[in-house]
């Protein structure tokens, strides 16, 4: 079984290449994939580029292109809950789109024609995050995550999702991710570890958490994928 680690900028997925050293890289639709070989375990991992449109091609090249079974998303996000603070790890329970409007149509925001407001994500990639955060003795909070084509340094904006989709925390590709996996039948988890909160200081709490927000993530995924491997 193949894997997919995904992250969205290359400070994402810098940890994961530093951990594990070797990699062959090809590159296709402008875009570079890495090709781990881990305790006999296959890996791709890619960074995507921020945004929706990037995620989706690059969820759907790692499975219908390069075989990935099971896709782990890697990466930061804004908090919208007063609770998380920077550095914290959130698991995105649920995903929806919070910029996707056809309301003058009478639907719900975020509704996905022919489909729902919310992707769920998968299971027992969740109870394995669970297992590893028991073990490891790290917090980790359950949320639903809002994806949308905007970096969000606004209050009110924030305050907005937040009643509109019950969502924690949010971001710019999770939710491109949840539904491209879902419509092609893979297994999917998405981990964030928040770089900001959404506000009007956001840019600048980015710029500098980026990094080691990025890094605790990447950190978890690996924790993640050594559970995987013991498991299979
Ligand atoms: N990813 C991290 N912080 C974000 C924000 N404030 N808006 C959108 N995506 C983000």
């Amino acid at each position: 079984m193949k894997l997919a680690i995904m992250g969205a900028m290359p400070e994402e997925i810098e940890p994961l290449l530093e951990y594990f050293k070797n990699y062959k890289t090809i590159e296709y639709a402008k875009n570079k994939f890495y090709f781990v070989e881990y305790r006999n375990q296959e890996i791709v991992i890619a960074y995507s580029k921020i945004g929706k449109v990037n995620a989706t091609i690059t969820a759907a090249t790692l499975i219908e292109k390069f075989g990935c079974q099971k896709l782990l998303f890697s990466g930061v996000a804004g908090a919208i809950s007063r609770d998380l603070k920077i550095g914290d790890l959130v698991i995105a329970t649920a995903l929806a789109q919070h910029d996707l409007d056809i309301t003058a149509f009478g639907h719900p925001h975020g509704y996905v024609p022919e489909g729902s407001v919310f992707e769920k994500a998968d299971q027992d990639l969740i109870k394995i995050a669970k297992e590893v955060a028991l073990q490891k003795d790290i917090l980790l909070k359950e949320t639903t995550i809002a994806t949308g084509d905007q970096f969000i340094c606004d209050v009110q904006k924030k305050e907005w999702i937040e009643d509109t989709f019950g969502a924690g925390a949010l971001e710019m590709e999770g939710a491109a991710v949840a539904l491209t996996c879902n419509a092609l039948n893979i297994p999917f988890f998405i981990l964030r570890s928040i770089s900001d909160a959404a506000d009007m200081d956001a840019s600048f709490s980015f710029d500098e958490f980026l990094k080691s927000s990025a890094k605790v993530s990447a950190d978890f995924i690996i924790s993640m994928i050594d559970k995987i491997v013991d498991k299979s």
